[in-house]
Parts: structure tokens; sequence; C-alpha cells
């Protein structure tokens, strides 16, 4: 029958997307296809593509089947996922009307299935021939991007540039994921800072992976390569739910939830000088091999990542004392209000770790607006609902002490290992404000003051005061965290607290 050949030579022109030669140049650069990409994400023969014949407005003189995108549905793990990937042979990819109308189909489909949405990001932008077509398709998206947002999860996965104002699609995405050296974002172009400010700087130098992993904070997750990428989307959705009424995938694990580790008891040094690594604490007492930290390389001080405890998915929240003494400053607050955001969306609840000496002091992070970004912290903290619990390592000082999980802002369960510390700050700024004239006025000040700080930190040097005053649920020693922690998990897993009715509350943003 012709109209099947016909059919068939169609569906074969569709699938060469900008043909063969621009294919070629494609891999050349070490990059995959729209659809070899599709192929790596989902499950084998699960993909099915909508719209493939469909075509843009005209552009000298040649239009494109499926206008430069992928679209469809598929699945991942046997979960559904709706899908776009960019087609970067053709038109570079780049979004006219009926590619943002394509895109917008499967994100309105995921929304209201309930399943996650994922964009393969490969595009030099707006189509500059589309002028506003292009302009008011990215508005279609990024509404979606809104509206899909705390209820399906959506990654971002960069497999390209991402040019202009494109880059806040990704921007409002729960997870972005770039592949090194072959993704860039950035508003403006190197051509255009050039002209406005004069400065010269390439794609990678401007908006590459490392820049957004470990300067701006914009990317979660990097990829030697496309493959590695795809993969590394596949296991961040492990630890997520479909969506938000759902709970995240149970995961068995030979790991025994009554496990204790030995090491733990003697992790944290004797002297309150050294440090200790708060990754390692993490990684003793998740399920092993469960650990995904997210932003490793941006405010290192702080610590996010999904992992698994009794093969149920948990969000980790943890200073690292061994990164600026675990000082919560700026970024690191901006981080660790953002996943704790994440997590209660999607059902995963928070197990923070705690070893703060406080938030950072200085001019610059006060002229920056460490009270706004601060804020933040004990807001998403104070607004989640997802159970929350906390351990108290180390030191607890002034507002680190507040805003992470205290049981006074809403924390479900707090333990304090024995080396915990709670006080409003440490022994030599508590003892320099109270004692001032007694030690101005000592025969040897110097020796004053020491005593009176041995004698502060005797007093607050340890988690029974707070743990006398209800503060702490129990004081554990560190070897039993995990069975502790799995145990409280079980016991809250039907915590369920009404949000107070209003429109939205107002976080400090
Ligand atoms: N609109 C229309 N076509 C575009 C485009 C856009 N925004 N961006 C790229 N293209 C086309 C190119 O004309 C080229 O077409 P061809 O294959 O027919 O020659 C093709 O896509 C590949 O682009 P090219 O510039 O050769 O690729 P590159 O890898 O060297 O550079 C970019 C990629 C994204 C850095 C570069 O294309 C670019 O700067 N694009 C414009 C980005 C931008 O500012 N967009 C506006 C956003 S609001």
């Amino acid at each position: 029958d012709p109209r099947i050949l016909e059919l068939r030579a169609l569906r074969e022109r569709a699938r060469q997307g900008g043909g063969p030669e621009r294919i070629a140049r494609h891999h050349a650069r070490g990059k995959l296809t729209a659809r070899e990409r599709l192929d790596l994400l989902l499950d084998p023969g699960s993909f099915y593509e909508f719209e493939p014949f469909a075509t843009g407005r005209l552009v000298d003189g040649e239009t494109f089947y499926g206008d430069g995108v992928v679209t469809g549905y598929g699945k991942i793990d046997g979960r559904t996922v709706f899908v776009y990937s960019q087609d970067f042979t053709v038109l570079g990819g780049s979004l006219g009307e009926a590619q943002a109308r394509k895109i917008c189909r499967v994100m309105d489909l995921a929304l209201s299935d309930g399943a996650p949405i994922i964009g393969l990001i490969d595009s030099g932008g707006a189509r500059i021939q589309e002028g506003v077509h292009s302009l008011g398709g990215y508005g279609e998206i990024f509404r979606r991007n809104t509206k899909c947002s705390g209820v399906v999860p959506q990654i971002s996965v960069m497999l390209g540039p991402c040019a202009g104002g494109a880059a806040y699609s990704p921007a409002v995405t729960d997870l972005i994921i770039m592949v090194e050296r072959r993704s860039f974002m950035f508003i403006t172009g190197p051509d255009v800072i050039k002209e406005v400010t004069g400065e010269t700087i390439d794609l990678e130098g401007l908006g590459g992976a490392y820049v957004h992993m470990a300067i701006s904070g914009a990317c979660h997750l990097t990829a030697p390569d496309d493959q590695t990428a795809l993969a590394l989307c596949r296991l961040a959705l492990s630890y997520l739910p479909s969506n938000n009424t759902e709970n995240p995938p149970f995961v068995p694990t030979d790991d025994d939830p009554l496990r204790a580790d030995e090491e733990l008891n003697r992790i944290v040094p004797l002297d309150p000088g050294k440090a200790y690594r708060m990754h390692d604490v993490v990684e003793r007492v998740v399920d092993h091999g469960s650990w995904l930290e997210l932003q490793p390389m941006w405010a290192m001080n702080a610590i996010t990542g999904w992992a698994r405890m009794g093969g149920r998915s948990v969000g980790i929240v943890a200073q690292e004392p061994s990164v600026m003494a675990g000082v919560i400053d700026i970024d690191a607050s901006d981080k660790i209000a953002r996943f704790v955001r994440t997590c209660d969306c999607f059902n995963i609840p928070l197990v923070t770790f705690v070893d703060s000496p406080g938030f950072l002091p200085g001019i610059d992070q006060e002229h920056r607006g460490i009270i706004r970004h601060g804020a933040k912290v004990l807001y998403a903290y104070a607004e989640a609902t997802v159970p929350k619990i906390s351990i108290v390592t180390r030191k607890a000082y002034g507002g680190a002490y507040i805003v992470m999980s205290s049981k006074s802002l809403g924390g479900d369960i707090s333990f304090a290992w024995p080396s915990a510390e709670v006080a409003v700050m440490g022994a030599d700024g508590a003892v320099n404000l109270l004692y001032r004239d007694q030690i101005a006025s000592a025969p040897d000040p110097a020796a004053e003051r020491a005593r009176l700080a041995r004698e502060y930190e005797r007093k607050f040097n340890n988690p029974y005061h707070a743990a006398a005053a209800g503060f702490f649920d129990d004081v554990i020693e560190p070897r039993e965290t995990r069975a502790r922690v799995i145990a409280a998990l079980d016991a809250l897993r039907d915590k369920s607290v009404a949000p107070p009715p209003r429109r939205h509350g107002n976080m400090p943003v």
C-alpha cells in the first residue's frame, strides 16, 4: 500500500532531524542525538513520541519535521515520565512556536497525570527568525514550570547550550545536571558581555558545568558525558515520588537497620579545635551505597543530598566542620533552604546533622544580606511538614542551633551525641561579654579569662543541660545513630499536618 510506504518514508525523514551531515557534525563533538539520548534515558522500548510531523513557521524556505524537539512519554524503572529532548541538528535546537507548543503539551500531560517531566536541553535559545512567537513560547514554558513546581518532579539535563532567557526554565526546575565542557548556561553570551562591559570570556568560563557547580550554585550534578548525565537523571529519580501525593519508591536493602558503627563512637575528636568529616558520618549512617550528594562543590560548608535509610528516601542536610568549621554563610543558607523545600514538596523526610559554630560573621556577609538569606533556612524548616529528625554531633551555637531543625522550630525528634555543645555562643565570646569588668580588674586578666572560659565550657559543652530542659529527646551513642533514626522515621511515617489556610506564605527569597 503506497500510503503505508509514504508514512514510513515520512517517519524516516522525521527521525533524521537536521539531516545526516549535521548529525555527523554533532557526533564529532562527542554529543548524542536527541533520540539517542532518549533511548539511554528511558527503559528499552518504552518511548512513544508525540507530533513527529509537526513543522514550525517557515524558516528560509526549509521546514523540519519535529521542529527541533522530540517529545513524548516513556518509563524509568517502570514508572511513567514525560520527556522532551531538543535536537541541536535542527536550527540549533532553537525554540520556535511549534517546539514550544510540543514542550507545553508534555508538561501539561505530566501535571495532569502526576508524572515527572524531564527536559534534555541542547538549544541556541529563542529562534531568532520567529521573533515574538519564540519569546511567547518561553513564557508558556516558564508558566508551566511554575505550575508544576512542587507537584511533579522536574529535571533538566543540560547537554549543550542553553542561552538567554531560556536558562530560566531549568532554573525553576528541581534538579539541574550538566555535562562538562559541552553544556553552557548563560543569560547574556560572551559577545554581548564584551560589548556592554568590555569583559572577555569564553563559553566555558562564563557558564560551563564547573562554573555552575562551583561558583554560581545553579547546578546540582555534573557528568563527563551524555551517557553519565542520563544515568544520573535515572538515579536521581529513584529518590523521588512521581508526584506530591505519593511517597518515593521503597528500595530494599541488605544493610541491617540495626547496624551499629563502632567507628562513629570515635569520630568526633576530643580536642574541640580538631575537625572531622561529616561526610564520613553521613556515609556510615545511611544505607550502603545510597548516598547521592547534590551541589558537592558549592557552599561546601553545608552538605545536602539524598540517601535511603531502611530502604526509604531521606534528604540529608548537614554542616561539614572540616570546611570553614561548618559555619552557615549566605550560600550555605540558600543551598540548605532550597533543598529542604525540595524534599518537603516530595514527601522526603529530613535528617539533619548539626555541627556549626553559627552564622558567618563579617561586614561582607551582613551587607550582602545574611539576614535575608539565613531567614530562608528557618522558614524552610519551620514550614516543612515532612518528618524532621536532627542529630547534634558537636557544636550547635546561637542561630545555627535554632535554625537547623531544632525542636522549638518544629523538629519532630532531636538527638544529641555526647559530644554535643549547645550554647548561645562559644566560650571566649561569652566570657568577654559577661565578665568584662571582672576580667579587667583581676590581678592576672588572662588567667581569669581562661578560668571563666573553662567554667563556661563545663556548663555548656555538653548536651545534658539542653536534654534536661527537653530540647533533646535523647542523648545517644553515635554508633546507635542509624538504628535510632530508622526507628524514628518508621514511627513518623504517617505524620500528617494540615497547612493553615492562606494563599501561600511569603518566604524571604
Ligand atoms: N535561532 C535560530 N537559529 C539558531 C539559533 C537561534 N537562537 N542559535 C543557533 N542557531 C542555528 C545556527 O544558525 C546554526 O544553523 P546552521 O546549522 O544552519 O548553520 C545552527 O543553529 C548551529 O549553530 P552554531 O552557532 O553553528 O553552533 P555553535 O555550537 O557554534 O554555537 C551557540 C552554539 C548556542 C553558542 C550559538 O549558536 C549562539 O550563540 N546562538 C545564539 C544564542 C542566543 O543568544 N540566543 C538568543 C536567546 S534569547
